[in-house]
């Protein structure tokens, strides 16, 4: 795509951020986002709460806050029409929750279902969390375990099945909103925000480090993962994704003697993942304390520092 530039345009394509930011004026700006993809679960109401929840985050993820969201919907006609009462359900809960409003949507038939929002969001313009702004000293935070897209491998392989406790935690995972964290964060100094989604953990670091151009060093051994992620993970239940995403960053990461299990897992691609934060250790402390109550604590997973060699240095085993 051809860059856009413009004074109003605060982030555009040019820095592969979460959101568009476009300034309105000295105290507001829109934080304008989309997002949709086929079923995950065959639960659609499940679904639908994921996908809504997903899209959503792209905006807590500039440290905006969600005004209003329409609906993008691909159905095939042979599906019977209460399995997408159910996803479009879902997906209004998660906006109730979110406390974003509904106001209209567009649906086309397809051979397979889609679903995901686009959702529209405001922000002040010099409180925007950049995924370009990580600074030397910072340490990195994240905010949900890691694992999703090996579980939804397992899951789909039929290894795992919704009575399973895993199946429990992995879709919970997913469908949390990254809201509760984004408000806790707005307490606090924060240097880049980004949420892990398809990238997996190492790429959209990488892109965050070369943003900033910065080193990001990753503890694995304190990376939060999904109960059983690294079972799976070492019976070789690993999506395509994670295979791509090596491709992508590989070449930027450092992880000499790191095994195969804990890279496929730091490259496993999220479905609506936490946030991944750098910030000054200070805030890190008492942000992480705030969060100790929640369902998926923050947990420091590494930290910044001057452009070493590589844009990313991965030590240690998950
Ligand atoms: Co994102
Ligand atoms: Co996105």
């Amino acid at each position: 795509m051809v860059p856009v530039t413009d004074d109003r345009l605060l982030v555009g394509l040019d820095t592969s951020d979460d959101a568009a930011v476009y300034q309105i004026d000295d105290s507001r700006a829109i934080v304008q986002t989309l997002d949709f993809f086929t079923p995950i679960v065959d639960d659609p109401y499940t679904f639908g709460a994921i996908a809504a929840a997903n899209s959503l985050s792209d905006v807590y993820a500039m440290g905006g806050v969600p005004l209003t969201a329409m609906n993008i919907v691909c159905f095939p006609n042979c599906l019977e029409p209460w399995v997408l009462t159910e996803i479009l359900r879902g997906g209004a809960d998660k906006m109730k929750e979110a406390e974003c409003l509904l106001v209209g949507g567009h649906t086309v038939e397809d051979d397979e279902p889609k679903y995901g929002l686009s959702v529209l969001g405001m922000v002040h313009p010099d409180k925007v969390w950049k995924n370009s702004s990580a600074k030397p000293g910072d340490v990195l935070v994240l905010t949900k375990p890691l694992g999703a897209g090996i579980l939804n491998t397992a899951l789909k392989g039929g290894i795992v099945t919704p009575q399973d406790e895993e199946y429990t935690h992995v879709t919970e995972c997913m469908g949390h909103l990254n809201k509760y964290a984004a408000e806790k964060l707005m307490d606090f100094t924060v240097h880049a925000v980004t949420d892990i989604t398809g990238f997996g953990l190492l790429g959209h670091a990488f892109e965050m480090a070369e943003g900033s151009f910065c080193t990001l060093e990753i503890a694995a051994n304190r990376v939060p993962v999904i109960k059983k992620a690294k079972e799976y993970a070492q019976m070789g239940l690993v999506p395509a994704g994670a295979y791509a995403n090596r491709k992508y960053a590989g070449d930027a990461v450092y992880a000499e003697g790191v095994s195969d299990t804990t890279m496929d897992l730091l490259y496993d691609p999220q479905t609506s993942g936490g946030l991944l934060i750098s910030m000054p250790q200070d805030d890190a402390l008492r942000f992480i304390d705030a969060m100790k109550e929640e369902t998926f604590p923050a947990v420091q997973i590494g930290q910044v520092t001057e452009k070493q060699t590589d844009f990313i240095k991965v030590q240690g085993e998950i």
